[in-house]
């Protein structure tokens, strides 16, 4: 799923999230941005809906990485999502050893990832939210 769309509720954009996710699979790593309220935590909802992700669980090893215990065609998968707002320079990113975490039979969900060039190369997919009216996004996917 390719595209620009426009989102008119929260429900709806789930709704995009869960089109979008379900083209999927170990190795992707989205790279997810939006403004505060732009509806971020809305679309990762839908994402994990997709791979019935029931506990979330904080990862023992890396604090700014969540990781949703998920379903694929009946095999174990999981669903690691990624909140680096709180680290401001590349520096600070590879201090956190984050490239590591990028690599496996996972899906990566990166939030704020667009300010780091370092990342750039490692995103197979993007997704930007914009807020374009009251209770309206544009949902640009890449
Ligand atoms: N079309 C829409 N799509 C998504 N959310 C919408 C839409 N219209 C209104 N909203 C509202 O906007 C808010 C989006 O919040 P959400 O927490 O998903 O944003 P966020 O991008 O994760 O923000 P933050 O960066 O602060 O975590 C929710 O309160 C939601 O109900
Ligand atoms: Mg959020």
């Amino acid at each position: 799923m390719r595209g620009e769309f426009l989102s008119a509720s929260a429900e709806q954009t789930r709704d995009y999230a869960r089109r979008f996710a379900s083209g999927l699979g170990p190795g992707d790593v989205v790279c997810m941005s939006g403004q505060l309220g732009a509806g971020k935590t809305e679309f990762m909802r839908g994402i994990a809906e997709v791979f019935s992700c029931e506990e979330q669980l904080s990862s023992p090893t890396f604090s700014l990485m969540n990781i949703y215990e998920g379903w694929l065609r009946g095999q174990p998968f999981e669903v690691h999502h990624f909140d680096l707002y709180r680290l401001k320079t590349e520096k600070e990113l590879n201090a956190a050893g984050f490239d590591d975490y990028l690599s496996g039979p996972f899906l990566s969900v990166v939030e704020w990832g667009e300010r780091f060039d370092s990342l750039a190369l490692r995103y197979t997919r993007r997704v930007d939210l914009v807020i374009a009216g009251e209770g309206v996004r544009k949902i640009v996917i890449n």
